[in-house]
């Protein structure tokens, strides 16, 4: 770049959606009529929302003037067909199957290839990923390596190709329909996983006649980080590099939601011609007919106009830098956070921060209802709440427990952001005072959507 310092956002405001403003007693009323759940709260209730990056960026005038060439033909419209260019210019997957949202995808790909006494590596599933391979009976096995949450490594989303080697050695070729590679490392940290692991993978799974697959979600995120931190890749343009991921799979997974800039939609997409039938066949059955999926053709046309801006540099640049000065402020004043900062989101580390409550009393649950009460502030549990129940009802602590503040894209200026920081140095501060939850009520899956809880005394 040139002399200055200051990364401005690449863009100007075009249209404003007011904030309400809300007071601490008005947000106490929230919580408890939410049952302190924050899925639960009308958003109008929110002050700044970091619940999720998914669906909730800005989109562009561009995006916009996209959104009017919306043809909304059944079968066969120049939406799909505008779409499907963006989609196989970065992604040269030979079949191509839109859907309404990332885990539509997964629920067809693995109502298709899943099952009893089958397993699913990945180096970390997503929990929608997660929930559609157990629903159909196989096994989800997570294969990032433990690392310390506070060390700085370039690529700690990688996935331990040693460990991917044993589980198709012990448990069989023939038991595993695909392995995954999530990138960015969503449940990790939204840390970045390296070309170099990413090739490995590759080798290991084709050596054993296996096809390799990627969550993309957040392909152009982990593109960046590859040009910044990957010998031989900081001259490579952006989506070079994301070709050279696909050129690595078989297929993939995509939430349009996070790196599709759009507010829905999603795809899968394949090489394999009798799979890809097989998941057409399912896509009728669910999400509608191929050439559109579970989407109109505005989204579709939204979906590929954001394909070719989230590539671009200045807004890459803008987008891994902010999260990073969100969570580099907060590290700075000794608020425990996964180190380095990932792409999408800064992950407070509650376990660390709150060591007076154990992980089966929630401290995720209990620092991101604190930011609420306190600031307003929407983050979201990845701890013992998302991942502590299994399949057979029992429970154990998640591997970490973690509050998410998810960044959505295009969407917060740095003043809000600076808001952020203050809210969250002063609950810090008080970490002290703050008490565990219990669970009133929770449904078999998924249950940090819908749980209701109660603080403990
Ligand atoms: N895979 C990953 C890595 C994800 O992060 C998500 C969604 C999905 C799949 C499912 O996509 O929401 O379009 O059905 N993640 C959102 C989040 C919800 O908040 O991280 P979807």
């Amino acid at each position: 770049m040139d002399r200055w310092q200051t990364i401005i956002e690449p863009f100007r405001i075009h249209s404003v959606e007011p904030i309400r403003m809300t007071t601490v007693a008005e947000r106490e009323r929230a919580l408890e009529a939410a049952g302190w759940n924050l899925f639960n709260i009308h958003a109008d209730d929110v002050l700044i929302d970091l619940l999720t990056d998914s669906g909730t960026g800005a989109m562009s005038r561009d995006q916009w003037a996209a959104v009017q060439h919306g043809d909304e033909s059944y079968a066969g419209s120049p939406s799909w067909y505008r779409f499907l260019g963006a989609v196989q210019n970065l992604f040269p997957f030979k079949h191509v199957i839109p859907a309404h949202q990332g885990r539509a995808a997964e629920k067809i790909l693995f109502s298709v290839i899943g099952g009893p006494g089958k397993l699913v590596p990945n180096n970390a599933h997503f929990d929608t990923t997660r929930a559609n391979v157990e629903f159909t009976g196989a096994e989800a096995v997570d294969l990032t390596p433990p690392h310390d949450p506070h060390e700085i490594l370039p690529f700690k989303g990688d996935m331990d190709v040693a460990a991917l080697e044993r589980v198709i050695e012990e448990r069989g070729a023939e038991h595993i329909p695909v392995v995954f590679m999530t990138i960015t490392n969503n449940s990790m940290g939204g840390q970045p996983v390296s070309m170099a692991n990413l090739r490995a993978v590759s080798k290991v799974a084709h050596r054993h006649g296996l096809p390799l697959f990627l969550d993309a979600c957040r392909f152009a995120e982990n593109a960046w980080f590859i040009k910044q931190r990957e010998d031989g890749y900081a001259d490579v343009p952006v989506p070079d590099i994301v070709r050279e991921m696909a050129a690595l799979a078989d297929g993939m997974t995509m939430s349009a939601k996070k790196d599709g800039l759009a507010n829905i939609g999603g795809w899968l997409a394949m090489n394999d011609d009798a799979l890809a039938e097989g998941c057409r066949n399912m896509l009728i059955l669910t999400e509608g007919f191929p050439t559109y999926g579970g989407l109109a053709g505005r989204d579709l046309e939204a979906i590929a106009q954001g394909l070719e801006e989230v590539v671009e540099e200045d807004y890459l640049r803008y987008r891994i830098r902010s999260t990073a000065y969100l969570g580099e402020a907060l590290d700075e004043s000794g608020v425990p956070v996964i180190m380095p900062i990932g792409g999408h989101a800064v992950y407070l580390d509650a376990r660390a921060l709150l060591q007076h409550i154990p992980p089966l009393q929630y401290p995720g649950q209990s620092l991101s209802v604190a930011l609420y009460r306190e600031g307003g502030i929407r983050g979201c549990e990845i701890g013992t709440v998302m991942f502590g129940r299994h399949p057979d009802g029992t429970e154990s602590p998640g591997p970490m427990d973690l509050v998410r503040l998810a960044i959505p894209r295009r969407t917060y200026t740095q003043s809000h952001i600076d808001y952020v920081i203050e809210v969250v140095r002063y609950v810090a501060a008080r970490a002290a005072d703050l008490r565990g939850f219990r669970i009133v009520r929770e449904p078999p899956a998924l249950r940090h959507f819908t749980a209701r809880f109660e603080p403990l005394r």
